[in-house]
């Protein structure tokens, strides 16, 4: 099943942080990399703020009463980016700085938007991928996207497979990552 985001849901906030940690090293579970068990390099970059600044475009996808996984999205990956370096988190103000300038790719004025999708393991394969990215793109539609964009981990060969079957097409690839479009 799939439904919005409930932002006054503690509980599901925290889930969407540990699908984010346990499919955050390439797909892969990214627990171990994490220094001093700290997730919030992770989390604070790629998943909370965009259930603070975007819970609109926050998808879950939920299995006998657990959220399995995500889709997260920004329709205005611009805006996005000055909200996620004025918003106040455990990453340091430059770290927000560099990672903002990140999100502002080359391609953004053609691509505006750009999202995420994370599923736990046993929640793959099964075409809730799809569904998801189906229902953020929708979302992303309406609110007046032209365009859509992601960046995938090059070493992320499941993901590199999955997106071509969604709808996207591969842009440019270099080691930083793999670009996707969807107009
Ligand atoms: C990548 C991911 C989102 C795909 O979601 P999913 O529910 O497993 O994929 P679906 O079952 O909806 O598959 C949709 C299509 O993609 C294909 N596909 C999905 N994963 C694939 C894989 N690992 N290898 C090959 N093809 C794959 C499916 O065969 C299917 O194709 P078809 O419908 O044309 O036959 C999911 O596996 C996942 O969350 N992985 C871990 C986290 C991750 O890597 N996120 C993406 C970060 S950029």
């Amino acid at each position: 099943m799939l439904r919005g985001f409930d932002e006054r849901n503690a509980a599901e906030r925290e889930a969407v942080l540990q699908i984010c940690v346990l499919t955050g090293d390439a797909g892969a579970d990214a627990t171990r990399t994490l220094v001093g068990d700290d997730p919030d390099p992770l989390t604070e970059r790629w998943a909370a703020p965009y259930l603070d600044l975007e819970p609109r475009f926050a998808l879950l996808a939920q299995a006998a009463g657990r959220v399995v996984g995500y889709a997260l999205g920004a329709p205005d990956t611009r805006r996005f980016a000055e909200q996620f370096r004025d918003r106040p988190t455990t990453l340091t103000p430059e770290e927000r700085r560099q990672h903002a300038l990140g999100l502002v790719i080359p391609e953004v004025d053609e691509y505006p938007a750009h999202l995420h999708v994370d599923l736990l393991p046993e929640a793959q394969g099964r075409g809730v991928g799809r569904r998801l990215v189906e229902g953020v793109v929708a979302r992303l539609k309406a609110a007046g996207a032209s365009g859509i964009h992601l960046v995938v981990d090059p070493r992320n060969t499941g993901a590199l497979a999955f997106y071509p079957r969604v709808g996207f097409r591969e842009l440019r690839r270099d080691e930083q990552g793999v670009l996707f479009v969807r107009a």
